[in-house]
């Protein structure tokens, strides 16, 4: 073991035992090299000649660049060309820290670590998994989840997963995930993605306490739990009495066997789908410093040695966009041609009691995506008859057919539903 891990492990050890238990074998591993070449690029920073860094620069020191490139960015061309820090710019994750705490007001002054920026949020699981996931180990979550958590987790560090049925009469299968939990093992790692890809789904404000109830019956019963939250659709919730905050708010300050893994960013918040510029946050109850930096170095670590460091024109963009005076405003414009989408879904299904026979939607209130659920046949056929047929694309996911009404203009919304309606009949 490197010395330079050893030095985290003991403080993170001293300190919260648990949470060092939930650490895979990589992440004790891991470590940010303090006396690498990124550190010694930094000692040599402002120097008269400076041979350090593996950029080029113009004879006037400013980064090398092609007039092609440069003409396209309206940004001078430091926020453009060079190397990002590998823990992210610092005023971007300052900017996003306090951007969580004004989203999520329950959260007060808790202890959070400083965010780390990871390349979008698959990445940011990525990395989460490569901290807390060994070979073998298990990861509990609904039955309706994203796909690409089977590469993220099982293919690239070959966990299994442990899911539970989604919903139970109408809402959160709270139990499922309580019998998950209690179920024998000390370490246990909890994935919840709200709202949920592919359902929409995010649990009422009644729900979400009693997630919170039924992890702290599980800490208090001496589980050590790394609870890794997938925030990728935060803030598109359309329903009162729906849970506004993210579940991490709950969980930040639980339990110091609650390890809290908050991983998003501004791929869906801020549509930037391609920007690739994603966070990973940490908290437990009664975190210090000192010792949610272990933690901070550790994923800068695993970061630099995975993809050295993210996009410093994607940070810079978004930096510059967060402190523009119209996008407050302006994204609540997008939230509010989101909801109308969303308002006429609800519509559609409602008016339409014929879809019955054949679908039935699955609870939905937030996020991208509704699902229905086929009453006969499977969903593969249906999306086949679509392609071919009604000129509809849709996805197909066993018996669900998965509707993403966030890039659907209002005008095809009735139509899209009653091809799917027509698709089944024809295969009835
Ligand atoms: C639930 C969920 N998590 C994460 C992601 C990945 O987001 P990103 O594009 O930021 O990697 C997606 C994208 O579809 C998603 O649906």
């Amino acid at each position: 073991m490197n010395p330079q891990a050893s030095a985290l492990n003991e403080v993170l050890e001293a300190q919260n035992p648990a949470v060092y238990s939930l650490l895979s074998k990589r992440g004790k591993a891991i470590f940010f090299p303090k006396k690498g070449l990124v550190m010694q690029g930094k000692d040599a920073s402002g120097k008269r000649i400076n041979a350090s860094i593996g950029m080029a620069t113009e004879d006037d020191g400013s980064p090398l660049r092609l007039a092609a490139i440069e003409s396209l960015v309206n940004m001078p061309p430091e926020k453009v060309f060079p190397y990002a820090p590998s823990y992210g710019l610092l005023p971007l994750r300052q900017k996003w820290q306090s951007i969580i705490r004004s989203k999520n007001p329950s959260l007060g002054d808790t202890e959070l670590t400083m965010p780390v920026v990871t390349n979008a949020l698959t990445h940011g699981l990525s990395m989460a998994g490569y901290m807390f996931l060994d070979e073998g180990d298990t990861v509990i979550l609904p039955d309706y989840y994203w796909g690409n958590y089977n590469l993220v987790f099982k293919n690239a560090y070959l966990a299994d997963f442990d899911t539970y049925p989604m919903y139970k009469e109408g809402g959160f299968n709270l139990e499922g995930l309580k019998e998950k939990l209690m179920a024998p093992g000390t370490k246990k790692v909890v994935l919840l993605n709200f709202p949920n890809n592919p359902t929409g789904y995010t649990p009422t404000d009644a729900e979400m306490k009693g997630i919170r109830d039924v992890i702290l019956e599980a800490a208090e019963a001496g589980k050590n739990i790394a609870v890794l939250i997938d925030d990728a659709y935060f803030g598109l919730v359309f329903e009162e009495g729906v849970a506004t905050e993210s579940i991490f708010a709950s969980l930040a300050d639980l339990h110091q066997n609650v390890l809290a893994v908050k991983v998003d960013g501004a791929t869906k918040e801020d549509y930037v789908w391609g920007f690739r510029v994603g966070f990973i946050t940490f908290s437990w109850k009664g975190m210090t410093a000192e010792a949610g930096q272990t933690l901070v170095d550790k994923v800068a670590g695993a970061v630099r040695g995975n993809i050295s460091n993210d996009s410093i024109l994607s940070q810079n963009l978004l930096l510059t966009a967060y402190d523009n005076p119209g996008y407050a405003d302006d994204k609540k414009g997008k939230y509010a041609l989101m909801k109308s989408r969303y308002d006429l879904v609800k519509k559609t299904i409602a008016s339409h009691p014929e879809y019955s026979e054949y679908f039935d939607a699955i609870p939905y209130n937030s996020g991208y995506f509704m699902c229905v659920e086929l009453k006969k046949g499977n969903a593969e056929d249906v999306r086949q008859k679509l392609l071919a047929d009604y000129d509809t694309g849709i996805i197909a996911l066993g018996s669900l057919i998965r509707v993403a009404y966030s890039s659907l203009p209002a005008a095809y919304i009735e139509e899209l539903f009653n091809n799917i309606y027509s698709a089944c009949k024809d295969l009835d």
